[in-house]
């Protein structure tokens, strides 16, 4: 049996992402979203219009997604409830945020200098992603502009950087999914993943066939590590 319900919020578990970008000023902001997916080396994150993030992002073009794993739920908690703008937006006022300039500090997280971009990378979060900014997508536009509170952003990834820890031994460019263990959030609650749960016919596909364009041009040999 089903029952018709009408919940307030729709947050079936998605993977934490702390965006790194960088202020009028060239300090940092960092902020946890877990509206995300990736399709190829393109990321579609969802966020609200009035966050820092949004303006820092529209301005600079670019930002880190860096991606924790459950290790960091602390840190990342201690990221709720902040924003980098200040005054604070009514609308968050409401929910109990506050202002905090050093969002890095505050969380206990180390920020590290990026290859390409100038948002920071998270020295913490096992998966930092480098990207660019590609194209903005108003929610609920078609209601009339001033009901637009959130937007959609594409991001191309420039550069992928993971730890060691969560790498394949047999292959340096594939992430093995036994060891990444993603932090998600549900219905505004910190959770793992479990196990795997049964063979996958997906997984028959190499993972080669899903390389684009895009993925080569944000690799990197070995060489110009160097
Ligand atoms: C676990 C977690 C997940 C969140 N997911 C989102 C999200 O997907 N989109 C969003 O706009 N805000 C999300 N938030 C709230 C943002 O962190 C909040 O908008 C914050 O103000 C962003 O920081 P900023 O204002 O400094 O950019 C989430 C917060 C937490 C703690």
């Amino acid at each position: 049996m089903h029952q018709i319900s009408n919940p307030s919020i729709l947050y079936f578990g998605t993977p934490v992402v702390l965006v790194g970008t960088t202020n009028v000023d060239d300090t940092f902001n960092l902020a946890p979203i877990s509206s995300a997916f990736w399709l190829g080396y393109r990321c579609m994150i969802g966020i609200a219009a009035h966050s820092k993030t949004t303006e820092n992002i529209l301005r600079t073009r670019e930002c880190v997604l860096n991606l924790p794993s459950v290790e960091q739920v602390e840190a990342v908690d201690r990221l709720a409830l902040l924003t980098g703008s200040n005054p604070v937006p009514a609308g968050k006022k409401l929910k109990g945020y506050t202002y905090e300039a050093d969002k890095f500090g505050r969380a206990g997280l180390t920020p590290l200098e990026s290859t390409i971009v100038s948002a920071p990378r998270v020295l913490e979060c096992p998966v930092q992603l480098e990207a660019a900014f590609v194209a903005i997508h108003p929610f609920a536009a078609e209601t009339g502009i001033e009901n637009i509170r959130s937007v959609t952003l594409e991001l191309k990834i420039l550069r992928v950087h993971l730890d060691d820890s969560i790498v394949s031994r047999e292959n340096p460019d594939h992430v093995d999914p036994e060891k990444w263990r993603p932090l998600i959030m549900s219905f505004q609650q910190f959770y793992g993943l479990g196990g795997q749960l049964h063979p996958s016919k997906l997984a028959s596909v190499p993972e080669r066939l899903y390389r684009t364009r895009d993925t080569e041009s944000a690799g990197i040999s070995h060489l110009d590590l160097n």
